[in-house]
């Protein structure tokens, strides 16, 4: 299997970590990874990255989504559509970054988990304001990245998820 087929076929939503720290090396790739996703219009994607590891922000953030409240660190994505050249389009645009990343985050051997977030207006509101963002209108929070190293008992590993029925040729 080459490294491209062990890591996107492994690659599981991890959901708790253990104490280790990830480094700035680390996060900062996975950052990199996202940014190399397909965008709607090349150097006008609306991507954003809001990194935290502040662990009171994690604990406020975890009053919406549970799973950031223990992660050592959590990347919020955040859409600002003024970047945007399609705009309509921003949580296609979003979506691509978020898969690269987790892919990333196996790469390096760590363990991520997409914490969903955007359409809920409600949600996105509630952790745009704990992350600075006051106005949703055009700077929108889409997911946030929780990333850490594994915990016992939680693993990037295979599962089949492969559906015969779902493919079709030529016609649906
Ligand atoms: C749009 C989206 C939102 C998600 N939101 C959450 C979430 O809020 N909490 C969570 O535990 N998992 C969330 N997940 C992860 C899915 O539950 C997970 O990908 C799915 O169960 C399949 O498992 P796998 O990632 O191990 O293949 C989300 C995934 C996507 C694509």
């Amino acid at each position: 299997m080459s490294d491209f087929e062990e890591i996107i076929n492994t690659r599981r939503s991890i959901r708790q970590y253990d104490d280790r720290k990830v480094s700035d090396e680390d996060i900062l790739k996975i950052i990199k990874a996202g940014m190399q996703a397909p965008g709607s219009r090349l150097g006008a994607e609306p991507w954003e990255f809001v990194v935290v590891k502040n662990r009171e922000t994690l604990e406020k953030l975890g009053e919406i989504k549970p799973r950031v409240t223990k992660a050592p660190v959590a990347i919020v994505l955040v859409s600002n559509i003024e970047k945007a050249f399609y705009k309509t389009v921003w949580q296609q645009d979003m979506g691509a970054a978020a898969e690269n990343m987790l892919l990333e985050a196996v790469n390096l051997g760590l363990g991520a988990l997409w914490n969903g977030v955007a359409p809920t207006e409600e949600r996105m509101e509630k952790v745009g304001k704990i992350i600075g963002i006051d106005d949703i209108t055009d700077t929108k929070p889409y997911c946030i990245i929780t990333i850490g190293y594994p915990a016992d008992g939680w693993e990037n590993k295979f599962m089949d998820k492969f559906d015969e029925e779902r493919i079709h040729y030529e016609k649906y």
